[in-house]
Formats: C-alpha cells, structure tokens, sequence
C-alpha cells in the first residue's frame, strides 16, 4: 500500500473530513474509511463487499475486466501450462518459484506427511453411510485440531509451518477417504513414490484387490484442475478465512470454516450444481427454456457456471479448463458427450443473449470443472470436495499473511440497525 498524500474530501452535516488515498501496485485506489467513525460518527454500508477492500495483499490479483488472474505476479495462463501444483503451493505460501533444491526440500516434506492418525479413521465410520463428502471433510478438517496440539500455537512459526504442511498433504487423503466411505469401498494409504495428482487419483479409483495405474494425462488434468482452484483473492471462504483467523482460533478450525463456506452452490458448490443443471437441460433443444427462466426475476433459476462478482469477462480459469475438457474427454474416448455439447450450446447462445451481455455474464471456473470430473469418474458429490481440497492451500496463504501482519484486529463489521428502538417489557397477562 503506498500513500499517494492523496485524500478525498467529504461533508457530513457542514464537517468535511479528508480520507486518505492509497494506490496498489495494480488495480483499483482505495479510499481508507478506518477513522471515520471517530471523526463522524457514521458507519459505510456495503452489503456483500462488493465496493470493500478487507485487507491488503499481495498473493493473488484478479483484473475482472481483463480476465487476469496472477498469482504472487505470475498468470494462471503461465502456471497451469508451465508449473505444478505442488510448485504452486511453494509460490503461494513463500512468495517466490522454488529453486530446484527448495521444491525438491518442499515437496519431500509433503509426501512424509500424506498419512493421518489412525485413529482418525473412526471419525468417518461416525458419518452416515450416505453422507456428503463435504460434511465430512469439514468435520474431520475440523478434527485435525484435536490430534496435533503441538501445531495450534497460532504465534509460532515453526508451528504454524508444520499445520501449514499437515494441510496441505493430509487434504487429498482426508478427501480420498470421504469418497472411498461414500462408495463403500476400503481406504487406500497415500503411496510416497507417486506425485501429488497421482497419489490422489489412487487413494480415489484404487482397490486393493488389483493393482491401480494411474494414467498421466488424467493426473496432468487433475494436477491443472488443483493449480486453476488454489486461490483467488478475497472470495467468501477466504474471508471466512480470514474472519475466523482473526480471533485467534487455529489453523485447522479456520480451515475448517473455508470448507463450510466453500460448499455453497454460488460458491464453490456451483460445480456440482452445473453439472445437475447441463444433465437437467438434457438436451440442446431445452436450452431457451432455461434462459428464459435464467432471466425471468419471478423464478429464483440461475445458470450455474455462470457470472462472477469479479469477472465481467471470461474467467481465465474456464478457459483453461474447457482445453482441459477437450483433452480428457477425447483420452477417454467419449466422443459425443451430451453434457458437453449442451455446455458448449449454452455457452454460446448465453454469450449472445442481451441479457447475459448487458449483465456480463460469462462462464466461470465451475462451468468446465465438472465435465471433466465427471468423464475422470468422480460423482457429482466428489466435485466441491475437490475444490477445497485445491482451495487449502490458497486458504492457508492467506491465513499465513493475516496472521503475521503486525496490525492485526480482529473483524468485526458494524450493521445498519433497522430493528425496535428501546420498548418496555409487557408481562404475559397483557398480550
Ligand atoms: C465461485 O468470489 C470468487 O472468487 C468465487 C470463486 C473462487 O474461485 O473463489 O471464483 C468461485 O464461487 C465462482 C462462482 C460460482 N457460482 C455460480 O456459478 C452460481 C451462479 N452465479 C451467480 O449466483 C452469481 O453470478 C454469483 C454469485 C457468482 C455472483 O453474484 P453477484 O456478484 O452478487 O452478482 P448478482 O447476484 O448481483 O448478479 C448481478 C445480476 C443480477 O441481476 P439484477 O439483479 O442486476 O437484475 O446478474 C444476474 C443477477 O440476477 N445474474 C444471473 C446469474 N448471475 C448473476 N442471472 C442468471 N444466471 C446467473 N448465473
């Protein structure tokens, strides 16, 4: 944040207040508002945050009229067609690429930390046998925080180091194991010869009745899959985040409470809710049916996949992704995939729909994610799971930064009181 000496002049009731003005290395000023209620005595208003900085960072950057989105600077462009995910955790945590030395250090350190307690597997056999995989890695990330006490001191570094590392190896377990419960079918431990995408694909589609090998173009376009998800500035979850954080608790219950944030269908649940709408569409020809419904304000029906809070362009995200769906559909031989080719059809007819033009609305993230997903052999239920699994390290980033900036609060937004002014209690004989 650097002071431009700029402020910007504001009357309230005859007294004009100078706020300060403080430019970013790139995007949009910001107009510091903190003294303003001891200077006023007015609160700002801003339901949703959609004109609210809540902090100031330097992981991700989001240009939404461009389409950019840059981790630590780098573009996602860059790092999905040229990087790794474990190689993009190192930069979102530390800042800078690896050198060969420290990714190999980093990445050492992970694999001998994939495994959890033992006694952990009793958690899931507590779940009903059809429960949402999200209900349970949210419980069992929650969880985590009662097995590594000697990682909770929020003030340590080495400890928030190792919970940091814990996280991150132990998700794609922790998720693995919420599909294999989900499916009935035994746990498989992490296996330290394979990469991060490998490993997770075994602990998903391995049994131990036969041996498993995973193909490399499906771990690629999961190791994709994983970098396009891992951060994204200050969205809902990463608040959450962060708001939890704030106070003091852990890193595990802070986690935690991004997945539980996560799991909304206009958050990170839109994937899975996509793909139950392109299946509900069925067909090309039930397309302008469900945008005259997508436009109509009586009917509450959104096209899932579709719009952003940043994004007024495509998300850079989604058209990675859709290469991604091409790839892996034609490996996987499914030629003529109906869900596809509906997407591909309602893409382009919403991208010439005024509606959708004047809204600018596009395609994000989730509109693609689920294909592939689906054609990897992953259910629905498997499909925001993967998001946070992808999205810990992003979380973790940015609870890291929070954590150690020296002027740290804990939030605590004010509220525009609507409700009784002070009333006399009426006893119950005179109601
Ligand atoms: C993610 O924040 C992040 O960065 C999130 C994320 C990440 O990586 O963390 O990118 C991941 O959550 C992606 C978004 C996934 N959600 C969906 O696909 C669900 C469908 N999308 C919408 O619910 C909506 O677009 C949101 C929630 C994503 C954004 O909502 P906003 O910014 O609050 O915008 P809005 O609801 O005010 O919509 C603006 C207008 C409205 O019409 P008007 O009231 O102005 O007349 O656009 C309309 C909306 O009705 N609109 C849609 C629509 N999305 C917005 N109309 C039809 N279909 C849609 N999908």
């Amino acid at each position: 944040m650097t002071d431009t000496a700029r402020t910007a002049k504001l009357t309230i009731d005859g007294k004009t207040l100078d706020l300060p003005i403080h430019s970013p290395s790139v995007g949009p000023d910001v107009l510091d508002i903190r003294k303003l209620y001891a200077q006023a005595g007015v609160f700002t208003y801003d339901p949703g945050f959609t004109s609210t900085a809540s902090c100031d960072s330097t992981i991700t950057y989001i240009d939404g009229d461009m389409g950019e989105l840059l981790y630590r600077g780098y573009s996602i462009d860059d790092l999905a067609d040229k990087s790794n995910f474990v190689e993009v955790c190192y930069l979102l945590l530390n800042g800078e690429l690896p050198t060969k030395d420290e990714l190999e250090e980093f990445t050492e350190r992970v694999t001998r930390h994939t495994m959890v307690h033992e006694q952990m597997l009793h958690f899931f056999r507590g779940f009903r046998r059809d429960a949402h995989p999200m209900a349970i890695i949210c419980g069992v990330m929650g969880a985590m925080s009662s097995f590594y006490h000697d990682s909770t001191d929020i003030t340590d570094p080495v400890q928030r180091e190792i919970a940091s590392i814990r996280m991150i190896a132990k998700i794609p377990t922790i998720t693995a194991m919420a599909f294999k419960y989900s499916v009935g079918q035994p746990f498989m431990y992490p296996l330290n010869d394979l990469d991060y995408a490998s490993n997770f694909l075994q602990m998903c589609f391995a049994v131990p009745a036969e041996p498993y090998v995973v193909n490399p173009i499906l771990s690629k376009a999961m190791d994709r899959i994983f970098t396009l998800h891992a951060d994204h500035e200050q969205n809902a979850s990463t608040s959450t985040v962060r708001l939890a954080g704030s106070s003091g608790a852990n890193p595990f219950a802070c986690i935690a409470a991004g997945i539980a944030c996560l799991w909304g269908p206009a958050h990170g649940g839109a994937n899975e809710a996509c793909l139950s709408m392109l299946r509900e569409i069925g067909t090309v020809d039930r397309i302008p049916e469900f945008v005259a419904r997508a436009k109509d304000k009586s009917d509450p029906f959104r096209l899932m996949g579709f719009g952003h809070r940043v994004y007024k362009n495509f998300d850079p995200r989604a058209t990675v992704m859709k290469e991604s769906a091409d790839e892996v559909l034609s490996l996987m031989g499914i030629k003529n995939n109906p869900t596809l080719q509906v997407a591909k059809e309602l893409e382009r007819i919403a991208l010439e729909d005024e509606y959708f033009i004047e809204k600018k609305l596009y395609p994000n993230v989730d509109f693609y994610s689920g294909i592939i997903l689906d054609a990897m052999g992953f259910p629905t239920s498997m499909f925001t799971p993967i998001f946070a699994l992808s999205r810990t390290v992003g979380w973790i980033a940015q609870w890291r930064e929070m954590i150690t900036d020296p002027g740290l609060k804990i939030g605590r937004p004010r509220q525009l009181y609507q409700g009784h002014t002070r009333r006399d209690f009426v006893g119950l004989d005179k109601r």
